[in-house]
């Protein structure tokens, strides 16, 4: 833990100018320093920093913020890791106490991983490394790129990393268990023999397994990877994540890409803001990773059947995450690799800058495999079409989409159109009904909760918006509770453990977003906890509510208690109505007894509440 004391000390002293100037050449004119605002694709210095108010704002793309969130947003890392970085160019000793815990304490993992990476390579130059040379040196894998991508070969048993391992001091199932090491028949064994060793990175760029590829034509399957382990958990990586991450601000976005191989040829010939999934499905933690370095993502995936269902399904893993990525097919079943070799980098180049919208990719897919002049099969196509068109936010996109398939298949614009209005139609239905039903609204007549309606069709969720109002008692508990969180950090632990449940699903939010950061940087300083809410707009919005109401003159830390007692009163009731819509439903004579009596004596607790309120 870093304290707070330290954090204030880095925050005063980080001069924003220095701290910018440090990343991004920064010229004065007049009171403010300008530069090119690296944020964005900046053609004019139209980022403006101020060194009195510590700030810096950007006129065009609105980045704005201090020192701290400059640098998470440059180097794109956490808080912490913001505030480490500061320090070291201060040249402040972060006083990292005892009770710090190291997420990551596996340098002896990587150590080893390091070691075998360096006997790989090692082999690779050896008289038995012939063969994977000529391999390598065939496909037009060279010498640099070896050296770059620290490519190794894995020889025989009899040559053997385990041994080597076992005699620097390693222990044989710790070997096992970080995937170097097979347990058979004659004792521990090199897990991989004979193959092409390509390291895996994690993002930070570790080394943290191998894919092992055959290279004389061996009947077996063509590479073999690293399991997952407690270093190595692939669907938190992606294949080149740590070289990419440098390339992405530069180039304006990011390429997914299926095999590593592929991104070894784009990255050698000058295409370095690419990374590979490594033929399996994009995570939502691996889209995350992908949105944190740019929301432009073009998926180039291999020009084969394959590589059509997974852009299919990258392209919605990432959809669902808020970006809509660009699609790149190339002809003639090549993979990027391949096409590469076979058309030179300038046309993949080109290939690249006309990349056409997911939206078309996914218009194109769903014909595949139809005859549309077959009423079933278009029947199908049609429906499959219109929900993406309900999908797609914009109006006239909406409408210039289904023109251009009306035209295509020849159906009338307004049957097309009828379609879609009794798809959307159907959809309000839905959400009425699960608006109704939902618990919270059901149960929380209290509220007074009133809705809107709004077509919205990609946060279909948000489509009811609730109006709540404002003056009832268990919003001004909440409230009263939240704002002194927000300003005494003692709040959080005095009443973490007892704090009941609060009935509105933001405050349920900002308690824990607030319980989380307390106890993480034993601070509740408010710029800085907004700062890590960053895009959580929402809770954002709702600090400032609560800090700059004129409420907070009324509040007083000593209601504190009664504040929860109203808010545990509220849960109480809201069970007491729960349990009295089973009874309601309840059969069985022995289970109605058994609610009618847990109703009584909740409800004898509500009244013992009451009472006391009065009393006080
Ligand atoms: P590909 O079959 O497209 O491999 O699989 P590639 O990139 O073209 O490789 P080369 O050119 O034949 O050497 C894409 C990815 O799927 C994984 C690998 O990570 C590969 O990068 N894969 C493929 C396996 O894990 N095992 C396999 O047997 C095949
Ligand atoms: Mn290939």
């Amino acid at each position: 833990m870093i304290s707070n004391e330290i954090i204030e000390e880095i925050k005063k002293k980080s001069d924003i100018v220095d701290v910018i100037s440090s990343y991004i050449p920064l010229t004065k004119k007049g009171r403010n320093y300008f530069g090119l605002c690296p944020f964005h694709d900046d053609h004019s210095p139209s980022m403006s920093v101020s060194k009195e108010k510590g700030i810096y704002t950007c006129f065009v793309c609105g980045a704005k913020g201090n020192a701290i969130s400059f640098v998470m947003d440059y180097e794109n890392v956490s808080y912490i890791e913001a505030i480490k970085i500061l320090a070291d160019k201060l040249g402040i000793a972060l006083n990292i106490n005892t009770n710090y815990k190291k997420e990551d304490n596996h340098d002896n993992l990587y150590e080893i991983y390091d070691f075998s990476n360096k006997f790989y390579q090692n082999n690779l130059n050896t008289s038995s490394g012939h063969d994977a040379r000529e391999y390598l040196k065939n496909r037009g894998i060279t010498d640099d790129i070896i050296k770059e991508f620290k490519i190794g070969l894995a020889l025989s048993y009899d040559k053997s990393l385990t041994k080597l391992l076992i005699q620097k001091g390693y222990k044989e199932q710790d070997l096992v268990d970080i995937g170097l090491t097979n347990k058979g028949d004659y004792g521990y064994q090199d897990l991989f023999i004979n193959r092409i060793m390509f390291p895996l990175w994690n993002i930070e760029g570790k080394i943290i397994g191998y894919s092992g590829r055959i290279y004389r034509g061996e009947d077996t399957s063509k590479y073999i990877n690293t399991k997952e382990t407690i270093i190595f958990k692939k669907g938190l990586n992606l294949y080149n994540y740590h070289r990419a991450r440098n390339f992405v601000r530069s180039s304006g976005n990011i390429i997914i890409m299926e095999g590593f191989m592929d991104v070894i040829r784009a990255y050698s010939v000058g295409v370095k803001n690419v990374v590979a999934t490594m033929g399996t499905a994009l995570t939502h933690e691996q889209a995350s990773l992908v949105k944190k370095l740019s929301n432009n993502v073009i998926l180039c995936f291999d020009g084969d059947k394959a590589g059509n269902k997974a852009t299919f399904a990258c392209g919605n893993e990432l959809v669902n995450i808020g970006i809509n990525p660009k699609v790149v097919r190339l002809e003639g079943n090549l993979d990027p690799d391949e096409y590469i070799i076979k058309y030179g980098v300038n046309k993949f180049q080109e290939k690249l800058s006309n990349c056409t919208s997911f939206l078309d990719f996914k218009l194109n897919y769903y014909k595949e495999g139809k005859n549309l002049n077959n009423n079933e099969d278009l029947t199908s196509y049609i429906n499959e079409i219109i929900l993406e068109v309900k999908n797609i936010d914009d109006e006239i996109l909406r409408e210039l989409t289904l023109k251009k398939i009306s035209e295509e298949i020849n159906i009338s614009l307004d049957t097309l159109m009828a379609k879609l209005y009794s798809e959307i139609n159907k959809d309000i239905e839905i959400l009425k009904q699960n608006a109704y039903n939902s618990e919270e609204i059901a149960e929380n007549n209290q509220y007074n909760e009133q809705f809107t309606y709004e077509y919205h069709p990609r946060k279909r969720e948000n489509t009811f918006k609730k109006k709540t109002n404002v003056t009832n008692k268990y919003k001004k508990a909440e409230r009263e509770i939240l704002y002194y969180m927000l300003t005494q950090k003692e709040m959080t632990y005095k009443y973490e453990k007892t704090l009941p449940n609060f009935p509105t699903k933001i405050c349920r939010f900002l308690v824990h977003e607030i319980m989380y950061f307390v106890k993480k940087y034993d601070t509740i300083s408010i710029s800085d906890f907004l700062n890590y809410l960053d895009s959580k707009t929402e809770l954002v919005n709702l600090v400032g509510e609560i800090l700059n109401s004129n409420d907070n003159e009324k509040y007083s830390i000593e209601e504190i208690p009664d504040c929860i007692n109203v808010l545990k009163e509220y849960n109480l009731k809201n069970e007491i109505n729960r349990l009295n819509e089973l009874l309601k439903n309840e059969k069985d004579l022995e289970r109605q007894v058994e609610l009618a009596n847990k109703i009584m004596s909740l409800k004898m607790g509500v009244e013992d509440d009451e009472r006391n309120q009065n009393i006080r």
